[in-house]
């Protein structure tokens, strides 16, 4: 058969293809939200577990396919009984039951490091509709309020209380350890032990609704001892306006009724509904890691927020003029 000569050849070969993808799969694999990059122990041993599962599948995968080779190449004459009833005892029985039965051990060895209890601060997460509420219960009894983010002092095991709101989400920071489910009514415990400083990625894991892919945070491991700054600071009432613009914005926020949904600890804003905002200008990111943390970001956000993640509950303040927008903006960039 010709070839068809009006028949348009592809512009790289697949072979080509295959090349120029292999680079962006692997970059994939790098980063702050990657299983591969680990920030401590808990981490180590899933990624260690992924390799001695990876390397195992492939061994079997060329295994499998050499088999199917020579069954069907090098040698397709029909074999005996015997020799089929051998394959069937050993590749049948014998092998998965000695390498599922190894990896089953190898799995519950694991297990008691993972679930080791913890020495550290205990966290209580909540989901919502998407944000992460994140509370720090103290050891004085009192709770320290903040939002999507959360940081972890180095060389401890924090305790995570994981609850949800209304639907079923998952908390998971890939490069410090596994993923958790939150359940609304029931609150599952985790523990995750980062040794390594530094900033990673977390993600919700489980498909919550339309806005799902934008419920993100980011999750600081710092030194022991910044941890215990960083904490009293969160705990402290924020700051006041520092410029003309900012005081305008802080009367704007209490005058359009957002105390009604965001706590501003030591105004009159005390809602409990959306995301505590007391120190929101010191956070790594904007609306669960949707937007950064420039007064642009803000004013953004406060314009419009579903446009930036659909389904928020949070209604759109565009009925105020770009000056009043960008004075609450400057405001809440304000709140370090
Ligand atoms: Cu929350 Cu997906």
């Amino acid at each position: 058969m010709t070839r068809d000569p009006r028949a348009r050849r592809p512009l790289i070969s697949r072979k080509t293809g295959v090349l120029l993808a292999l680079p962006l799969l692997l970059a994939g694999c790098e980063g702050r939200q990657s299983v591969l990059v680990d920030g401590g122990a808990d981490a180590r041993i899933l990624t260690d577990l992924f390799w001695v599962m990876l390397v195992g599948a492939v061994v079997l995968w060329v295994g499998m396919n050499g088999l199917f080779y020579w069954a069907t190449r090098r040698n397709p004459a029909p074999h005996s009984q015997l020799a089929a009833n051998w394959l069937v005892i050993i590749g049948g029985i014998l092998f998965p039951t000695v390498t599922l039965g190894a990896l089953l051990v190898y799995g519950l060895t694991l297990m008691p490091e993972l679930r080791a209890t913890g020495d550290g601060p205990v966290i209580r997460v909540t989901g919502e509709q998407w944000w992460w509420r994140v509370e720090y219960e103290r050891e004085d009894g009192t709770t320290v309020t903040t939002a999507n983010e959360i940081r972890l002092p180095a060389g401890v095991r924090s305790t995570f209380l994981l609850d949800s709101k209304k639907v079923i989400h998952s908390f998971w920071v890939p490069s410090l350890g596994g993923k958790m489910d939150m359940f609304p009514g029931r609150v599952t415990e985790m523990t995750l032990g980062p040794e390594r400083p530094g900033i990673y990625r977390g993600q919700c894991a489980e498909f919550c609704g339309e806005s799902h892919a934008w419920m993100a945070f980011e999750a600081e491991v710092m030194a022991p001892e910044e941890f215990d700054a960083w904490l009293d600071a969160e705990a402290a009432p924020a700051v006041e306006p520092a410029s003309p613009e900012a005081s305008r914005g802080a009367a704007l926020f209490l005058s359009q009724g957002c105390g009604a949904c965001h706590a501003v600890r030591g105004t009159h804003a005390v809602g409990r509904v959306g995301p505590d905002l007391t120190h929101v200008g010191s956070r790594h990111s904007l609306a669960a890691g949707r937007l950064g943390t420039s007064t642009e970001d803000f004013a953004k956000w406060v314009a419009n927020p579903g446009a930036w993640k659909p389904g928020a509950e949070m209604p759109a303040y565009d009925h105020l003029t770009d000056a009043q927008i960008g004075a609450i903006a400057a405001y809440l960039e304000g709140l370090e």
